[in-house]
């Protein structure tokens, strides 16, 4: 029987109000403004996935899909140096894709699926998941159909996750006028894309914003799929006395995101 594996962010606070990090065998979603560090907590944890578990990681490789043409080897390699592993080794673990459009982005996914068969996966990022979907399905009237392209990828992707004890973490972008729909909107009424399908698809949503100076802040969402205290219920080592605070700050360094 498959085990659910956690993978740790780079911060301790983080971690904690996640249970000890993000989890194998589910969707995760952080999402937020720009610069708010979705890129680099990718990045870190592209390097964090590969380490032994007692470092926070899965002893496995990396499937990393690049919607943005933000992806850097560089960033990888110093944030190999601060966990003392290979930078080189580092970067050859961690498999990557440019998605050039949505219809690329799912066949990504079944090339991704046959890599994955060999059970060394642990992680896949998506940065971001909604990019191309903006793009190829721009006009008003095009809203149900990349819904229901949308829909075919989160099914593909829950079901990778499921199958190959894999961590999905993809990131998201958020409304640039929260609107009259203030359904999904957090407290300070920031709104991620993506609608109610992609709400649904994600078993722990975070939202990121700037803090204090150089501060972040990650906070948990309310999920209207499974919600997050039945993600404790699910991992035998958490209880409910242990249903963490909700929010956590961190910070982006050379080395990644850290305390
Ligand atoms: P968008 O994709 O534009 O929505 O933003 P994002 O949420 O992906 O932000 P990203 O992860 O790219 O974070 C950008 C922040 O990370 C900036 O404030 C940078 O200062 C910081 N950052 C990026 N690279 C480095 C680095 O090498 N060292 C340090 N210390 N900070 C970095
Ligand atoms: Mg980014």
């Amino acid at each position: 029987r498959k085990r659910v594996v956690k993978i740790s962010t780079g911060s301790k606070q983080f971690d904690s109000i996640l249970g000890g990090g993000f989890q194998s065998m589910s969707i995760s979603e952080v999402y937020g403004e720009f610069r708010c560090g979705k890129t680099q907590l990718s990045h870190t944890m592209s390097v964090i996935a590969q380490l032994p578990k007692d470092m926070g990681g899965a002893e496995g490789k990396v499937a990393y899909i690049d919607t943005e043409g933000t992806f850097r080897p560089e960033r990888i390699a110093q944030i190999a140096e601060r966990f003392g592993v290979d930078p080189d080794s580092a970067q050859e673990n961690i498999a990557y894709a440019r998605a050039l459009n949505s219809e690329h982005q799912l066949e990504l996914l079944n090339t991704l699926s046959k890599e994955f068969a060999s059970g060394e996966y642990r992680l896949l990022i998506i940065d971001s998941i909604m990019n191309c979907f903006r793009v190829d399905y721009c006009g008003r009237g095009e809203l149900a159909d990349r819904q229901q392209k949308l829909n075919q990828f989160l099914m593909k992707l829950a079901h990778m996750a499921e199958e190959f004890n894999v961590c999905v973490l993809m990131t998201n972008q958020v409304q640039s006028d929260p609107g009259a729909n203030a359904l999904f909107a957090g407290a300070d009424g920031r709104k991620p894309v993506g609608g109610h399908v992609l709400a649904h698809a994600s078993t722990t949503r975070v939202l990121l914003r700037k803090g204090r100076g150089d501060e972040r802040v990650a906070k948990i969402q309310d999920s209207p799929g499974l919600s997050t205290l039945a993600v404790f219920r699910n991992d035998p080592d958490s209880s409910f006395s242990d249903c963490p605070e909700r929010e956590a700050t961190y910070i982006i360094t050379n080395g990644g995101i850290s305390d």
